[in-house]
């Protein structure tokens, strides 16, 4: 039953029918069909009376009217629907269809019922994205997060998702470091061994003193860039060499996050830049300026009052991050045929990215129905809103950070056994640990809108109260380990329930769990993971209250007891699934 899998769009579709039955064919039949902002106003709102008022010269609530008169919808819906203020029509689904579609999700394990996009959609998702030789920092920490959440979400829907990590891995800092790899290892460019080079951002310090103290340094670097351009063998085993070892701390941190990428960096699409630059001339966007080839942009002055210009190549020759971007919308949208591109970055690039995008569409460097998105965030800052640096004022690695939660977590774990007089294996606390540290970091991180700076805390990350991720997930192992207490397997006689769900937090909570698809949706466009914690967090409350107020494996009769555990069940499943699309795995018990 298709009504089942797509409530939402049942129902609008029903509202589009009832429109057309009531003022005809020619008008414009935007149904307006959002998620109930209130409980009390039941599951859905319709407010295309409104609109429909204003074309139409009547009044809202008689618009309304009208609509409601037409609307067929009595196997979905409580009918007649409420109209309330100015003319919204509240739709609540009727207990029977609840049961139904409860039924349907509970059978349906992996999915819940929730329907795969048809047709799906090319998605590439452009995130993470460090650069060689330098540290891979908390803004990359950031983009992992909510690119890697995003991209769940994506795939969950069915789409069809490329990762790409669009690694830092050209430009003239190449010359500098191939260079000085010379003078300390030349062995790395004779047989390109790959030798240890320590820490890869100790190095890339050291190549810099040298080449800010030296002159001479300064121009044998420059010379190196030009033969790694001209595809020099030695020069590129050079570059290969130190490629290869930020890759290895990279692929750490990925390790440690379970996230995967496709590395594809701003390499991959240097033989393209030459071929952008003249495109742009031919199509007389981009014009010579002080032996520079730059494009002047509209809607961006200068404080002096002119137009200012995105520089696609140097005097010198060189090539810019942006002309990188324009090479890369170009291969993404004609070789890999996406029609939507997200870029997660920190919101610092967002002039950036506005100035790319809007350089491509005037050079028409992408079909017009792609969306080019940049999904940007705020910064990552201490906990007393400063900058986020170590006690002894250095960036903080990654790993050193991941690290460190995972070990605050064993601390904080080893002492609630301790007083809650438990033993468990030193594996199973380390599991533990691992799993719940790294969930604090991810979930502090999703949980704030993106846009927003947040303030790195261990200590309230990792706290059992309020929206962590140790809260939540403690919440997620205690549902579960009431529902196997129940020892009913509700999967295997889902058809035969006879579901009895008559106090009103039993069908709150139900409702809520059974409005996952609308959140998905509503993610699918907006991209803010916060939006799926915040429910996450509500399906919890709205189980704490259902816990309370209704007692499960002492209930009234068989069937109450059957028809609660399948609610637990229905929960946790919800909260099973947020989870893997937040990228964090779960534990059955804590
Ligand atoms: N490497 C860049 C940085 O560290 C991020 C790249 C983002 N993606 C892009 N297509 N420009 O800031």
């Amino acid at each position: 039953d298709p009504a089942m899998l797509q409530t939402k769009k049942v129902v609008v579709q029903r509202v589009v029918d009832a429109i057309r039955a009531a003022f005809g064919s020619e008008i414009d039949p935007n149904p307006m069909v959002t998620p109930a902002t209130k409980e009390e106003f039941g599951d859905f709102q319709c407010n295309a009376a409104m609109g429909l008022a204003k074309s139409l010269k009547k009044k809202p609530r008689d618009v309304a009217t009208a609509i409601v008169e037409k609307l067929d919808i009595a196997d979905l819906c409580v009918t007649p629907p409420e109209i309330a203020g100015p003319g919204f029509i509240n739709l609540k689904l009727t207990d029977e269809y609840v049961k139904a579609k409860m039924k349907h999700a509970l059978q349906d394990k992996e999915r819940l019922g929730i329907a795969k996009r048809d047709p799906a959609q090319r998605i590439i998702v452009d995130f993470s994205s460090p650069n060689i030789a330098k540290e891979m920092h908390v803004g990359h920490l950031r983009s992992t997060i909510i690119g890697d959440c995003l991209c769940r979400i994506l795939e969950f829907l069915g789409h069809d998702v490329l990762r790409l990590n669009h690694v830092g891995d050209w430009g003239t800092q190449f010359g500098m470091l191939i260079l000085y790899l010379r003078e300390v290892a030349p062995e790395a460019l004779v047989d390109g061994s790959d030798l240890d080079l320590g820490d890869l951002v100790v190095f890339y310090k050291k190549a810099k003193a040298r080449f800010d103290e030296d002159p001479e340094f300064q121009e044998s670097a420059r010379k190196e860039v030009v033969k790694l351009q001209a595809g020099d063998e030695e020069s590129l085993r050079g570059w290969k060499t130190l490629c290869n070892q930020s890759r290895i701390e990279f692929n750490r941190v990925y390790d440690i996050l379970d996230v995967k990428l496709e590395e594809r960096g701003e390499s991959f699409y240097n033989p393209f830049l030459k071929q952008v630059v003249t495109d742009l001339q031919e199509k007389q966007l981009a014009v010579e300026n002080e032996g520079a080839q730059c494009v002047f942009l509209e809607g961006f002055t200068s404080r002096d009052g002119s137009t200012q210009p995105l520089l696609v190549q140097k005097s010198d020759g060189g090539y810019m991050y942006s002309t990188t971007d324009l090479a890369a919308i170009r291969h993404r949208t004609h070789v890999e045929k996406a029609t939507r591109v997200l870029y997660v970055t920190d919101v610092g690039q967002s002039t950036h990215f506005e100035q790319v995008f809007q350089v491509a569409r005037r050079a028409e460097f992408y079909p017009p129905s792609v969306s080019l998105e940049h999904v940007p965030f705020g910064l990552v800052q201490g906990e007393d809103g400063k900058k986020f640096k170590t006690r002894s004022g250095d960036t903080v690695r990654l790993r050193d950070l991941l690290d460190e939660a995972v070990v605050r977590c064993k601390a904080d774990y080893t002492r609630r056994m301790e007083e809650e007089g438990r033993a468990e294996t030193s594996e199973y606390v380390e599991e533990v640990s691992k799993v719940v540290g790294i969930a604090a970091v991810k979930y502090a991180d999703l949980k704030n809108n993106r846009v927003s700076n947040y303030r790195f805390s261990y200590d309230k990350m990792l706290t059992l109260t309020g929206n962590t991720a140790p809260y939540m997930l403690y919440a997620y192992a205690r549902i579960q380990g009431i529902y196997r207490k129940g020892g009913i397997d509700i999967t295997s006689r889902v058809t035969s329930l006879d579901l009895k769900l008559d106090k009103p937090e039993e069908m709150s909570l139900v409702r809520l769990c059974l409005r996952f698809d609308q959140i998905l949706e509503v993610l699918e466009t907006d991209l803010k993971p916060n939006f799926l914690c915040e429910y996450m967090y509500e399906v919890a409350s709205k189980f704490n209250a259902f816990y309370e107020n209704c007692s499960v494996l002492n209930a009234e009769s068989e069937r109450v007891m059957e028809s609660r555990l399948a609610i637990c069940d229905l929960t946790a499943r919800t909260l099973a699934l947020s989870f893997s699309l937040l990228g964090i795995k779960t534990l059955e018990r804590l």
